[in-house]
């Protein structure tokens, strides 16, 4: 099934950076009835709303700051949404974040807002989006998962098993709505140049030749998505090296990542003593 992103209402939450900014620009030029753009700053946004509308007069762009780790604030959303765009036809879960470092020695609540991020607003706006769509017979869910979503890491548990989550949830629901309509794809992506680094500490950790732009990202990710395709990975070097990691034996994997701890403990120190409780 292909996807036409003329005319149609589209959100995208993380907007107001990175992949979702890029991704922003690029569905613009399509000639969408409407773009919605979600992000927490509101500055950022504005400035892309700008940007877009200068170049794209037609095309009506709504900003939407919201906390979308905060629960009320996704409802708070989705009433804005719903009383000034009606109908989301295409979803873009593009939010999210990241942590790089000990698990033991991770903050609990950078923890948390992950999880609340990556895996409950992802399910939760899929959630309450998703059955008009049902009920139209057409739209689109496209879920930004990672190569961790398909393979794992010591030092990334917490983000790996976040997107492994946003995988299995996103292939097990496109078998549920085939024959639907509607459209649920994910990418994959590997490393690419965005404040994703600096914000989640694995910024230098990367060689930057591996590090993929967000623009490139962005021009890959809705081409698989208009294509209607299940699961994608872009960037043919990244594509390659994570299918190579999936074929690899589990226990095989395990043992090349074994130095990873001894690796992290040159740059933080192992925590003996017990987490307090409040
Ligand atoms: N960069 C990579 O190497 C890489 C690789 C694989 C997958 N990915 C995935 O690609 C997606 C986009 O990442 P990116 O690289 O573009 O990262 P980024 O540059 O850090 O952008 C993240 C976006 O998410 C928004 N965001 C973060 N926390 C939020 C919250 N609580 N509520 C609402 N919006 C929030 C940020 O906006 P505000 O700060 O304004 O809220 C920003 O717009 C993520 O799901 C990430 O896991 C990235």
């Amino acid at each position: 099934m292909k996807l036409n992103y003329a005319h149609q209402r589209i959100l995208i939450t993380g907007a107001s950076a990175g992949i979702g900014r890029d991704m922003a620009r690029q569905l613009a030029a399509y000639g969408p009835k409407a773009l919605i753009l979600v992000a927490r700053r509101r500055e950022a946004l504005e400035a892309l709303k700008l940007e877009l509308q200068e170049q794209y007069p037609t095309v009506a762009v709504y900003i939407c700051a919201y906390d979308l780790s905060e629960r009320q604030q996704i409802d708070a959303l989705l009433r804005t949404v719903s009383r000034e765009v009606g109908a989301v036809d295409i979803l873009i879960n593009n939010a999210g974040m990241g942590d790089y470092g000990l698990f033991e020695n991770a903050d609990w609540a950078k923890l948390e807002q992950m999880l609340r991020l990556n895996i409950e607003a992802l399910t939760y706006l899929t959630y309450k989006l998703v059955p008009p769509m049902i009920a139209l017979g057409r739209g689109a869910v496209l879920n930004i998962s990672s190569g961790f979503g398909l393979l794992f890491m010591p030092g990334m548990s917490v983000y790996a098993a976040s997107k492994h989550y946003v995988t299995a949830f996103t292939d097990a629901l496109r078998g549920e709505l085939r024959g639907t309509g509607v459209i649920v794809s994910q990418a994959c992506p590997g490393p690419v140049a965005t404040e994703f680094g600096e914000h989640s500490g694995t910024q230098g950790t990367i060689p930057a030749g591996l590090m993929m732009s967000s623009e490139a990202c962005a021009r890959e990710i809705l081409d698989g998505l208009a294509r209607g395709r299940a699961l994608f990975i872009p960037g043919k070097l990244v594509s390659i090296g994570t299918n190579l990691g999936r074929l690899m034996p589990r226990p095989l994997l395990r043992l090349a990542l074994r130095p990873m701890r001894r690796r992290l403990l040159k740059s933080e120190s192992p925590r003996f003593e017990p987490v307090s409780v409040n």
